[in-house]
């Protein structure tokens, strides 16, 4: 079964609004015949609703990088999914591994928030990923069945395959490191064996990415890995040229 790729431009925290608007404007002319592969951009808060009003009617859609699991209430600082679907944002990333390392973010949150952000109407990209003293250890695999069961704990089976996944190994976040597409491949076909364990046949349906410093130069060899559907890019999604190169690269390695 032919799955559609989609590739997710993480701009963590860069990107003033002005500086969104003069981004954008330079990707939509580049992405705008690109068929058959979906275009996202994880921008910070501040530059959601100015970014979902300029690519209204666009190929490209609109994610926040973060939510929190209640809908209201007493978390100074956060930010809920009722807050983003106003907008008309369109996703979420959960989990990222910057969230869990640098902000404390636990396990049992990212699972809860998946469920919210799916029964609020966003498409979640659930974030998993070993660091490099795991991978040296050989406990690759058990962090990566802990995560994408605990991830996906409270979703409901018929709706396993609306969650993406992204494999993105610690090490190669940010690093220039990039996973061999032997490793790529390997985690990617055993996380999506994790889900078809939860519900057989969604395995086929589910979307995993790649992510850690995926560039222009690396993601025609990864699009093109049989169980690789996606990207998630941070860094080199900053540059809208080298962003949309790399969406061209995932429609041409599709299928
Ligand atoms: P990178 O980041 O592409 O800069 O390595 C990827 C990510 O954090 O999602």
């Amino acid at each position: 079964m032919s799955r559609t790729p989609l590739v997710a431009g993480n701009w963590k925290m860069y990107k003033t609004v002005a500086e969104a608007e003069r981004y954008i404007q330079a990707l939509l002319p580049r992405v705008a015949s690109l068929e058959g592969v979906e275009i996202a951009v994880c921008t910070p808060f501040t530059a959601l609703q100015a970014m979902v009003d300029s690519t209204r009617g666009t190929r490209v859609g609109v994610y926040a990088q973060n939510m929190h699991e209640a809908a209201e209430g007493a978390f100074t600082g956060e930010v809920s999914a009722p807050m983003l679907v106003e907008l008309d944002v369109a996703g979420v990333v959960l989990g990222h591994s910057e969230r869990r390392q640098l902000f404390g973010e636990a396990d049992r949150a990212v699972a809860q928030k998946v469920l919210v952000a799916l029964q609020a109407g966003l498409r979640p990209i659930l974030c998993v990923g070993e660091t490099e003293e795991e991978r040296l250890a050989g406990d690759t695999e058990r962090k990566l069945r802990h995560q994408v069961q605990e991830g996906l704990e409270h979703v409901p089976q018929e709706r396993l395959s609306e969650v993406a996944i992204a494999y993105e190994p610690i090490w190669a976040i940010g690093t220039g490191r990039v996973a061999t597409p032997e490793q790529a491949q390997e985690a990617a076909s055993f996380v999506r064996a994790l889900v078809g364990a939860l519900h057989k046949g969604l395995d086929e349906q589910v979307k995993v990415l790649y992510g850690g410093s995926v560039n222009p130069g690396n993601a025609a060899e990864l699009l093109a890995l049989a169980d690789v559907d996606g990207a998630l890019v941070g860094g080199a999604s900053l540059d809208a040229e080298s962003f949309a190169a790399i969406a061209t690269a995932a429609r041409d390695g599709a299928g």
